[in-house]
């Protein structure tokens, strides 16, 4: 049986919060509508939006509102969050892709793998384009392609087989605890993107990719004994 190093073959990383900041402007724009319909929410209650498809993260917050709407009132508002958050992210350049992603990448890149991106975002593509990170990816799974909300692994299946590899070759990189979840689940060894204490499900979490080399992540995952 190879080695854990040697049977890696791919990564996937989830986009907002992973690799460019864009869930600030999820906040703003989902609470713009929470105050327009006559309440707040915490930036701790947000947490819980990161990873949910817009219909999903809009059923959240009409909970937390205990507001009723139609389905035609929900795509209305899910439309109108849509645009405050398009216009939000229209002045997003390559400079706002978080610290030491492209040079993670492109290690990744020269070490073989091959690399997916799997958002639950319909603007992930905008975003990519508008950051010049798209290059970067052989494959892209986003808000169109998905079905089934996180924890469901769906997202990650999908990103593993459009890269034509199984789950145990892959890492996915997560800053949610639904998406670790979600990635947990799919059979995938998964790192989380933030504090420990919000990612209590991911086999090894580290602060971001600021000075993080391929080597380096290898021994961690090998010094958290997960492999
Ligand atoms: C959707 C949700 C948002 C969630 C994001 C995850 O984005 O609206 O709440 O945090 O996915 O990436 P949208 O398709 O609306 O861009």
């Amino acid at each position: 049986m190879p080695g854990f190093s040697e049977q890696i073959k791919g990564c996937i990383f989830n986009l907002d919060g992973v690799m460019v900041d864009t869930a600030k402007y999820h906040y703003t724009a989902w609470r713009r509508l929470a105050n327009q319909l006559g309440f707040d929410f915490s930036p701790q209650q947000h947490e819980e939006l990161r990873g949910l498809s817009r219909l999903a993260s809009l059923e959240k917050i009409l909970e937390w509102g205990d507001i009723y709407m139609t389905e035609a009132e929900k795509l209305h508002w899910s439309d109108v969050k849509n645009n405050w958050y398009v216009e939000l992210i229209s002045n997003l350049r390559p400079a706002d892709v978080l610290p030491g992603v492209l040079l993670f990448l492109r290690q990744v890149r020269e070490a073989g793998l091959k690399i997916a991106l799997s958002s639950a975002s319909r603007s992930a593509r905008q975003v990519l384009r508008s950051t010049q990170l798209e290059a970067y990816f052989d494959a892209i799974i986003d808000g169109y392609s998905i079905r089934k909300v996180k924890p469901d692994p769906e997202s990650f299946l999908l990103a593993a087989q459009a890269l034509g590899l199984p789950p145990s070759a892959c890492l996915v990189f997560e800053d949610a605890d639904l998406g670790v979840q979600a990635g947990v689940a799919g059979g995938f060894t998964v790192i989380g993107i933030g504090l420990p204490e919000y990612l209590p499900n991911a086999h090894l979490v580290i602060a971001g990719f600021e000075n993080l080399t391929w080597n380096n992540l290898l021994k961690q995952l090998s010094g958290a004994a997960v492999i």
